[in-house]
């Protein structure tokens, strides 16, 4: 059912580079989101609605390998069962059921994901796993009632292509991101995340059930602010320079880093609310940002380091081979050493949480 895109899941395993021990910078933005999110589902989703229902569902879209997807999760079980209890005045209430499906790409590591979960005395819903793209319908029509998704739409379905093309104005040569240097480059991966956007909108329409709320958190731009003014930019720039370093003690070669672009945007935050608010499916019933809760920590260059590989080497093996990662974040980590990130001086991305009401 669900569409072909490129894939690249964050790193797995259990060793000091797994996702798993390097997803705190993620966990802390939906930290920051949560009481906001469980107000919007106390506030917003109409059980009433669907009064008939004993088994409620819901899908996390973009799971990895944990433990953030498992925290989300339990939150809103909790803010459901918290409101079928209000609303349900009763003593006598039949407890709500609870399935959860657990969805990403095929190649993430759903073995990692099920082995780590919360012992069973906690874990109290019944779980599946989803292989498949986002971009694209992974789950039957008009079954989920609450739909989640966390620092996952910044991944597009695939490079825009002309960025990649040495005869196109967009190609983006000297740089590995889309960092709004170039404004034809911005455009390709605007034009390309506002399509992924919407396919992944229409299928989350297509999957929830009417009254259902799908709630979106993820890293995006301030207004006005392009990724080259923001640390996040700088350090990727910094990756790009190592594997230019590389590449001139013949590691990896120029030819390859000028074809080299990751498929990942970040919209200025106008930008994405125009997006979501383009598509017809979905009432927006909040839509806000907040600061990233770690923006006033001096993050160490360790914890920059750890994190950037922990969601880039699979991406960068794809590319250049297995065998340069090592290299590559060990440059990086000595790069950041010689040159800490002056925090006063770069900008900083913002934390942005959507809920949106299936109409
Ligand atoms: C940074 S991780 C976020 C994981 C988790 N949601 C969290 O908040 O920690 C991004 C995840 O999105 C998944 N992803 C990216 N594109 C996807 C797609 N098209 N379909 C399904 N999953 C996708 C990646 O495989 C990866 O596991």
């Amino acid at each position: 059912m669900s569409t072909s895109s490129h894939s690249y899941p964050m790193s797995s395993g259990e060793d000091q580079h797994s996702y798993i021990h390097n997803s705190s910078y993620q966990k802390a933005g939906i930290n920051g989101v949560e009481e906001r999110i469980k107000q919007a589902i106390l506030e917003k989703l109409d059980l009433q609605l669907n009064s008939s229902i004993s088994n409620f569902t819901i899908a996390d879209f973009g799971c990895s390998i944990g433990p953030n997807t498992f925290h989300a999760v339990q939150s809103i079980i909790d803010t459901v069962k918290f409101q079928h209890l209000k609303q349900n005045n009763e003593t006598n209430i039949v407890p709500l059921e609870f399935q959860v499906f657990f969805n990403d790409q095929s190649n993430n590591d759903f073995n990692k994901l099920f082995k780590t979960r919360p012992l069973s005395s906690e874990c109290q819903y019944f779980l599946a796993g989803v292989p498949g793209s986002f971009y694209g319908r992974v789950l039957p029509r008009n079954s989920i009632h609450i739909g989640h998704t966390s620092y996952t739409n910044h991944w597009l379905s695939k490079v825009p292509e002309h960025v990649c093309n040495r005869e196109s104005p967009a190609w983006n040569k000297n740089y590995i991101q889309c960092n709004n240097l170039i404004e034809e480059v911005t455009k390709a991966y605007k034009v390309q995340f506002i399509k992924d956007m919407e396919v992944f909108l229409e299928a989350r329409a297509e999957e929830l059930v009417h009254g259902g709320l799908m709630i979106v958190i993820g890293q995006c731009l301030p207004d006005g602010v392009p990724l080259y003014e923001t640390w996040q930019g700088h350090v990727v720039e910094t990756i790009g320079d190592c594997l230019m370093d590389m590449a001139k003690t013949g590691i990896t070669s120029e030819e390859k880093i000028e074809l080299f672009s990751f498929p990942v945007y970040f919209p200025q935050f106008s930008e994405l609310k125009r997006t979501i608010e383009e598509n017809g499916s979905f009432m927006i019933e909040m839509i806000e940002t907040i600061s990233h809760p770690f923006e006033n920590m001096r993050l160490t260059n360790e914890f920059i380091t750890s994190m950037f590989r922990a969601f880039l080497t699979t991406m960068i093996e794809q590319h250049f081979g297995n065998g340069v990662v090592d290299e590559l974040f060990n440059r990086l980590a000595q790069k950041l050493s010689k040159h800490p990130i002056d925090f006063e001086m770069w900008k900083t991305q913002v934390v942005y949480y959507v809920v949106l009401k299936r109409k």
